[in-house]
């Protein structure tokens, strides 16, 4: 028996899971996201949750009990437990920095991948399917390269070379398509489903969400049950900072805490598709731009969670904000230079909302912060192509230097 339901987003109509179901066919694919919802009495008496016993470095599966999927393969073991850092930044104390740069394929989406592998494989799916902006795909094509399912991917074929090679190393059968990632998107899940793949398309898979919310979960127990007052995250399709917000609430439903931060999202300045929703407010609706950034992960101007990353960012006493391309590089280099760690584009949009909201003085110097970094700079290296300065010397010029 499943331990959970699902329930659209919208029409709040429940339903039993079952294979091939994705989405509320009453609200359509996007306005009819579903919600994983558990028995959270039941939870309750677990004892992990009982003794609020949970280890700092294991890995995400150690909180099975609150997901759709168990620890099957030996890199799974590897998915989350990742570091929480705490640097002092722009004139704040001990920020957080949830580092997810360091799983087994370098992003956030891990959490995601390894999850829809298992629930595919248990159901008995030949492939598995997945149209991306880079990092859900090579996640995908990484954590299934060892397994007998098939992975079939489906990329604007402008993502960037690092996470190509990725894709290609793992002997994932990769279509490059010509076009954007919105067209990529629509394209690809029309041709998988047809064929009867399973599907992990962002926001669609209802499952993905509940992957990546033990970033929450592991950011409260590496924290010592200390909730900061603001988490910041980049956003493109918005599953991400959606689930934050559920994995917050989750911990907080079964009691084992009394705070949900005020979660705050980036996106980049050329393509804000979420922020022009949740600005225009209730009730929430789709949308559909055009725009480009160099933060790849997060160029999505057709957001596929933008019901849930409004809903739920607006619940949190959140909201969204912008960088310019300019900010996002800057952010890059002086995240690096501070704390030594290399963030992608997308990845790195966090430090720089900081930035902006402490100048803005929206946020003070007295509040707790944490920025989730969701990807590693060595993927996206053109990026920081304009900001690297060294220059070949001769031995000689060396010696001379030195003198
Ligand atoms: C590194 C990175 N950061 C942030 C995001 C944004 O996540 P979402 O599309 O769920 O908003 C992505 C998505 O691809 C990503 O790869
Ligand atoms: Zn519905």
């Amino acid at each position: 028996m499943s331990n959970h339901i699902l329930r659209c987003i919208t029409c709040k109509k429940e339903f039993d899971p079952k294979p091939g179901l994705y989405y509320c066919v009453d609200c359509g694919y996007i306005m009819g996201t579903l919600e994983v919802i558990y028995d959270y009495e039941s939870i309750k008496k677990e004892s992990a949750v009982k003794e609020k016993k949970f280890d700092k470095k294991a890995s995400m599966y150690q909180f099975d009990f609150l997901l759709p999927a168990k620890l099957k393969s030996q890199l799974d073991e590897y998915v989350g437990g990742t570091p929480l850092y705490k640097f002092d930044l722009l004139g704040i104390k001990d920020v957080l920095i949830k580092y997810d740069g360091s799983n087994p394929s370098s992003s956030y989406k891990d959490r995601a991948s390894s999850i829809a592998i298992n629930r595919a494989l248990e159901e008995g799916n030949d492939t598995i399917f997945c149209a991306s902006t880079g990092n859900a795909a090579s996640s995908l094509a990484v954590l299934n390269a060892h397994t007998e399912m098939k992975t079939s991917i489906f990329v604007p074929a402008a993502i960037p070379a690092g996470k190509l090679a990725q894709l290609e190393i793992s002997g994932a059968e990769v279509f490059a398509v010509e076009g954007t990632y919105d067209e990529v998107y629509d394209l690809s899940l029309e041709l998988g489903l047809k064929k009867g793949w399973y599907c992990r398309h962002a926001a669609i898979n209802p499952y993905l969400l509940e992957g990546k919310k033990t970033g929450a979960f592991e950011i409260i127990i590496q924290n010592d049950f200390n909730i900061p007052d603001y988490i910041l995250v980049g956003v493109g399709d918005g599953t991400v900072i959606s689930s934050l917000y559920k994995g917050f609430w989750e911990f907080k439903e079964i009691g084992l805490t009394d705070k949900i931060p005020k979660i705050i999202g980036v996106q980049a300045e050329g393509i804000p598709a979420i922020k022009k929703v949740f600005d225009k407010g209730k009730p929430y609706s789709t949308i559909s731009i055009h725009g480009k950034t160099i933060a790849d992960s997060i160029s999505v101007g057709k957001p596929r969670d933008v019901i849930k990353a409004c809903t739920y960012i607006d619940a949190s006493g959140g909201f969204y904000i912008t960088l310019t391309d300019e900010e996002i590089l800057d952010s890059i280099t002086e995240l690096g230079k501070l704390t030594g760690i290399f963030a992608e584009p997308a990845g790195a949009v966090p430090y720089g909302g900081l930035k902006k909201l402490i100048y803005e003085e929206k946020i003070s110097k007295t509040d707790t912060v944490c920025l989730v970094i969701t990807g590693n700079g060595l993927k996206d290296i053109k990026a920081v192509e304009g900001v690297i300065r060294t220059e070949t010397i001769s031995t000689k010029d060396l010696e001379k230097r030195f003198k």
